[in-house]
């Protein structure tokens, strides 16, 4: 019957079956899907895993050191670390349109994923022949039940090896629906910040800013996101809140009356949704006090920010995110 113990062996059973003596690479993004399959493998093959991360530079705040330290200190996992924050910047100058800031974002992600995979093939050691996944059940389903194997071409500025490498895919989250992946992944010893996140877009908050992307706008809403996220956590509301996106309205000023001047800042968009799948979802009736705290906060700790103004609009009409 099941419980988080039986999986657990059975999968690391079936996932050594798998590898043998060869090597794997899991890419992980902050979530818990990838943190938990990555935290299976590594029990099941240890040393013969490395994980990636690459930091695009558009996390929240403290979550690229979840992943480096937490993550790292609880798996013993071997993790290379891309920095490409500088790199992202620069691709995302200048774009305000939404679709063409994801579409740059997926771009320059799998570029940089595909240059730590090539540099992880060149180093010693046994053939690394397998990418590890944190599919999960319902995705199976979605996508009609295959498994697969996943190409990377290699790039031209990287010489000496084939064109095309394929790898074969681990799968060990498979079988397993939300809630199953995250009792896993206590089992397995990963901190609760890490198992119980709360979904956030691949993109980050390069579509949670309204216009143009810059440095010092990502650390304004990294502020402000972290505010909100510490307040609902301290109110309790974290399971009665399916998701709270932080919005900056970038291209919009506001009059304001701060201590003895006048501000002309931007406002800030709360927007906390209740759902069961992100398919559809209302606006979360919180509590009046909560909201207060989180604005008195945000104005009075954010510099540039004068206003916190609350979405109130379902989905649909309405997404989830703004972008
Ligand atoms: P929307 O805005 O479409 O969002 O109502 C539905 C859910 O999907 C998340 N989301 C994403 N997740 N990559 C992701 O991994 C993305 O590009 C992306 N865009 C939206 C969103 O946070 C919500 O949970």
């Amino acid at each position: 019957d099941w419980t988080t113990g039986n999986v657990i062996e059975e999968q690391v059973a079936a996932i050594r079956a798998q590898v043998g003596d060869k090597r794997a690479i899991c890419g992980l993004s902050g979530g818990v899907d990838s943190a938990v399959a990555a935290a299976l493998v590594q029990k099941a093959i240890g040393s013969q895993l490395t994980c990636v991360y690459v930091d695009h530079g558009l996390m929240r705040k403290g979550e690229t050191e979840q992943v480096e330290k937490d993550f790292v200190a609880a798996t013993g996992a071997n993790l290379k670390v891309v920095d490409a924050s500088e790199r992202f910047l620069k691709a995302l100058a200048g774009v305000s349109d939404p679709e063409t800031k994801r579409k740059i974002i997926g771009r320059e992600f799998i570029r940089v994923f595909e240059q730590a995979q090539l540099e992880i093939l060149q180093e010693d050691g046994p053939e690394v022949a397998f990418l590890v996944q944190g599919t999960l059940y319902p995705d199976v389903v979605e996508s009609g039940g295959g498994t697969g194997t996943a190409n990377i071409k290699s790039h031209h500025n990287v010489g000496g090896l084939p064109d095309d490498i394929e790898f074969e895919l681990v799968e060990p989250l498979r079988q397993l629906f939300k809630d199953e992946v995250r009792a896993v992944g206590a089992e397995l010893g990963l901190p609760d910040e890490i198992v119980q996140r709360q979904p956030f877009p691949g993109p980050g908050l390069g579509i949670r800013i309204v216009g143009e992307v810059t440095k010092d706008r990502l650390d304004l809403l990294r502020e402000a996101d972290a505010i909100a996220r510490e307040e609902l956590t301290a109110a309790g509301l974290d399971r009665d809140i399916w998701q709270c996106p932080v919005v900056l309205l970038a291209g919009v000023r506001s009059v304001g009356v701060q201590g003895d001047g006048r501000t002309y800042g931007h406002p800030i968009v709360l927007r906390p949704v209740s759902s069961e799948d992100a398919m559809t979802a209302d606006w979360t009736r919180m509590p009046y006090e909560t909201l207060a705290k989180i604005s008195t906060r945000i104005t009075n700790e954010v510099a540039d920010v004068n206003r916190v103004v609350l979405d109130v609009t379902s989905k649909p009409p309405g997404t989830i995110e703004w972008e």
